[in-house]
C-alpha cells in the first residue's frame, strides 16, 4: 500500500509524527511532505527534526517542490492523510488553490477520485472553516476531527493519541490494533 501523509501547522503534530512511526512500522510505503508551519510545530510540540521524520517514511519530499511525483494523477497513490490539517491549508484545499507541494497532492487526490482524509485542528471554529469543511466533505474528502473519544477509558495521553490514529487509519482501511474498540 502507497501513502501520502501531509503534516501542516496545526497544533497536534503528535498525530502525524505517531502515524508515520505505526505505518513505517507496519511496512506502508508512505510519502511525506510537511509545510513549513509543519516543521514549526512538529519541533516546537514534538521535538522532532527534518532527520526523524526522514527514518520513518518512504520518501520525504519539499514542500516547494511541485515536480515531485505525488504532484502529479499519473503517480498512483491509495490514500493521502493530512494529519494535522490547519484551516490554512484546508481553505486552500477546498477552494482549489494549489500553491505548494502539500496542497497540489491533495487536489490530485481529489480530481482523481481518491481517497483524502482530513484531520482539522482549530477551536473554536468559524463560519468559513465550517463550510470549508462542508465544501470538502461534499467532495468526498473525509473529515476526521483531531477530537479523540475517552471512551476506551485512555491511561496517559499516548493512549488518547492512539486511539485517534486508529481511527483515521480506520478511514483508509488500516488496522494497527493500537486501540481498544467498543464492544
Ligand atoms: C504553535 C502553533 C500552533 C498552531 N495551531 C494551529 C491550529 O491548531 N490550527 C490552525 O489552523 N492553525 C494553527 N496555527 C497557525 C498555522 O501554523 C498557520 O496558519 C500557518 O500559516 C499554517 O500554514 P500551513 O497550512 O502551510 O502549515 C498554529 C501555529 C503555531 C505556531
Amino acid at each position: 500500500m502507497r501513502v501520502t501523509i501531509g503534516i501542516t501547522g496545526a497544533s497536534g503534530a503528535v498525530y502525524g509524527w505517531r502515524m508515520l512511526q505505526l505505518l513505517y512500522k507496519a511496512g506502508i510505503e508512505v510519502h511525506c511532505v510537511v509545510t513549513n508551519s509543519g516543521w514549526d510545530v512538529l519541533k516546537h510540540e514534538c521535538g522532532v527534526s527534518t532527520e526523524d521524520i526522514h527514518k520513518v517514511c518512504y520518501r520525504l519530499y519539499d514542500n516547494n517542490n511541485l515536480a515531485a511525483a505525488i504532484a502529479s494523477g499519473s503517480f498512483k497513490t491509495d490514500a493521502m492523510v493530512i494529519v494535522p490539517c490547519s484551516m490554512h491549508s484546508l481553505g486552500a484545499i477546498a477552494n482549489g488553490i494549489s500553491h505548494n507541494l502539500l496542497l497540489r497532492a491533495a487536489d490530485v487526490m481529489l480530481k482523481e477520485g481518491r481517497k483524502l482524509v482530513i484531520v482539522p485542528r482549530e477551536t473554536p471554529l468559524n463560519s468559513i472553516h465550517l463550510s470549508n469543511m462542508l465544501k470538502l466533505a461534499q467532495s468526498g474528502v473525509k473529515i476526521v476531527p483531531a477530537s479523540p473519544g475517552f471512551y476506551h477509558q485512555p491511561k496517559d495521553l499516548a493512549e488518547l493519541v492512539d486511539m485517534m490514529v486508529g481511527r483515521i487509519c480506520d478511514q483508509i482501511e488500516i488496522e494497527l490494533n493500537i486501540f481498544r474498540r467498543w464492544q
